[in-house]
Order: C-alpha cells, then structure tokens, then sequence
C-alpha cells in the first residue's frame, strides 16, 4: 500500500499522529503488525471507535468497550442495547461481559433499562469483589455508578413484538437483521488481548432467559497467552459446549483461530440429535501471534476486521455437510 492510501485507510493522518511506524504500531513474532480489532458482524462504527482507541496507544480493554457502546447506542440495531427486541412480556433485557488480558472479568444478567450494558460490566469487574450481577440488583449497581434509566423499547420494535404476539410462534431467526450479538476483540500495540460481549438476546425469549453472551467461556473467552474467542448466534448451544473457551483451548493445542472456530462449530453440528439446521452460532479468534479467523453454521455470518489495512467485512466460512 502506498503512503497516501495508508493514510487514508487508517485515518492516522486525521488522528494527527503522523506516520512514525514504530510509536504507533508494533509487530508480533511472524510480523503481524498490531494493533488488530474483530467484531461480529458487520459493525464497521464500532471497529472504527475501537481502532482509534488503539491507534493513540489505547488499551484493548477500552477499545473494547467504547467500540461496543456504539452498537449499543445505535437504535436500529434490534439485538443489542436500545432497540433490542424484548421478551415475550415485551421487556427488552441486556446481557454483556467482558475480559483482559489479565484474565479479570465482569458480567451483567437480565439487565433492564440501562443501555450501555458493556460498561456496566467493565465496572463490575473492576468496582466489586463479583464476577456477575444480575436483574434488579445490576441496575441497581448501575444507577449508584450514574448509569441513566431509559426505555430500551424503541417504537419499531414494540410494533414488531405487537406482530409477533398474533402467532407467538417462537422460533429462532437465523442471522437475524443481519446482526446478533456483539463480540469484539483486540490486541494492542503491547500485544494484550481483551474482549467483550453484549446482546438484548434471543428476541421473543422467555422472560428471565439467559443465554451465553454473560458467560465467561461461553460466550467469550481470553487467556493472554494464547488468544480470544467470542460468540454469536443461539446462545444455549453455546453454553452447551462451552464454546469460547473451547476454541481457545485448540488455539492452545496449535490450531489457527479459523480451525479453531471449524473445530468448535462441528461439536455442535455433530452432538446426537443436532437440529443445527434450523438455528445459527458463529464464533470469530484472535490468536497472540494476530491471525483472525471465523467459521459459522449457517451462510449469512460475518466478521468485520481493522487492521493497518483498513476496516473489511469479511464473509465467514461454515459448515458444509458435504465436507
Ligand atoms: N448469543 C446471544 C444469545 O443467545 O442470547
């Protein structure tokens, strides 16, 4: 790449910090040069804040979170944050987590009225002695850190709920908008991993049901040493494999974050019984050295990647019963 399209592609020359390579970016062992931040979907507002974090030397773990609270700001985005579709009662509830590279962690449940569930999170792992709080007693810790109460309904999604509730048919949508769940991970210039999660859920859920974006290792692992992981898609499928921490763990064995997230998706597709058909889980990895990779089940799942390049959605690979 030139030096004129670099700087257009990157936006270094906006953020006035100019092209001195080595204050800005650095290299991992098979010259991958950092930093690099993934998401699911196609998100390209959330890796862009998140980038830019990073490219004024930003820690991941604020990358992280400033790049979901985008997403979760934006009102068109029904599975996450304002606007998420609600439960069956119609209540829109939140469940996000969030990891570094010290392998501390945080984690809101059935979250309500508060938007910006990530940050919660983030407080709950640095603020209390907990991992994970939950319902009233979440909110209630986020009003006392100055959280805002608001109505997540958003007037197209109740008038899509109303819709739904003449059949109450309850069927998960696969690649729903487009866009499910959140998950971003990064790695910054000082090759620490972080990553983070955050969901309004399956739409038309039971009321009170959890899936796996709260869980750590379901939903989103990190382990510094080695790599991240982080889902979407049906979340009890997730949970039932331990899906995050399973894709690690074969990074851990030697497998690329691509065969990893192959690897991961077949344990589901393969249980005894599998309806794997009629639902969707996608996993992306970032492994120490910086290779990205994705796989899903179904067509339909995407990664968006900001790297020195530029920020690109990819289309993810998946499962081929073929193969
Ligand atoms: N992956 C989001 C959920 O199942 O809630």
């Amino acid at each position: 790449m030139d030096r004129r399209s670099f700087i257009k592609r990157t936006g270094v020359a906006s953020l006035g910090i100019g092209l001195n390579f080595h204050k800005t970016f650095s290299k991992t062992k098979n010259d991958i040069t950092l930093p690099i931040v993934i998401a699911t979907w196609d998100v390209k507002k959330a890796t862009q804040k998140a980038w830019e974090i990073l490219l004024k030397n930003g820690d991941s773990l604020d990358a992280i979170e400033q790049g979901c609270r985008i997403e979760e700001a934006n009102e068109k985005g029904q599975s996450v944050g304002i606007g998420g579709l609600p439960d069956r009662e119609g209540n829109v509830s939140l469940d996000a987590c969030i990891m570094d590279y010290k392998g501390n962690c945080g984690s809101v449940v059935y979250l309500k009225n508060i938007k910006h569930a990530i940050s919660v999170a983030r407080l709950v792992m640095e603020k209390t002695p907990h991992v994970m709080l939950a319902g009233d007693g979440a909110k209630k810790f986020a009003v006392s850190m100055g959280f805002k109460e608001e109505n997540l309904l958003t007037e197209k999604s109740e008038a899509d709920w109303v819709k739904w509730k003449k059949k109450e048919k309850y069927n998960p949508i696969i690649n729903i908008e487009n866009h499910d769940t959140i998950g971003m991970l990064a790695i910054d210039k000082n090759n620490n991993i972080s990553g983070g999660c955050t969901t309004s859920g399956l739409a038309y859920k039971m009321q009170g049901r959890v899936g796996d974006s709260p869980i750590i290792g379901s939903g989103l692992y990190i382990d510094n040493e080695i790599g991240g992981a982080v889902a979407t898609g049906l979340g009890e499928e997730v949970i039932k494999t331990v899906g995050s921490f399973l894709v690690v763990e074969l990074m851990r064995q030697g497998y690329s974050p691509e065969e990893a997230c192959k690897t991961a998706i077949h344990r589901i597709v393969n249980k005894p019984g599998s309806n794997y058909q009629n639902f969707q889980v996608g996993y992306i990895a970032i492994n120490k050295n910086g290779d990205t990779g994705s796989y899903a089940i179904q067509k339909g799942f995407s990664m968006t990647k900001y790297d020195m390049n530029g920020n690109e959605n990819i289309s993810s690979l998946f499962f081929d019963k073929k193969i």
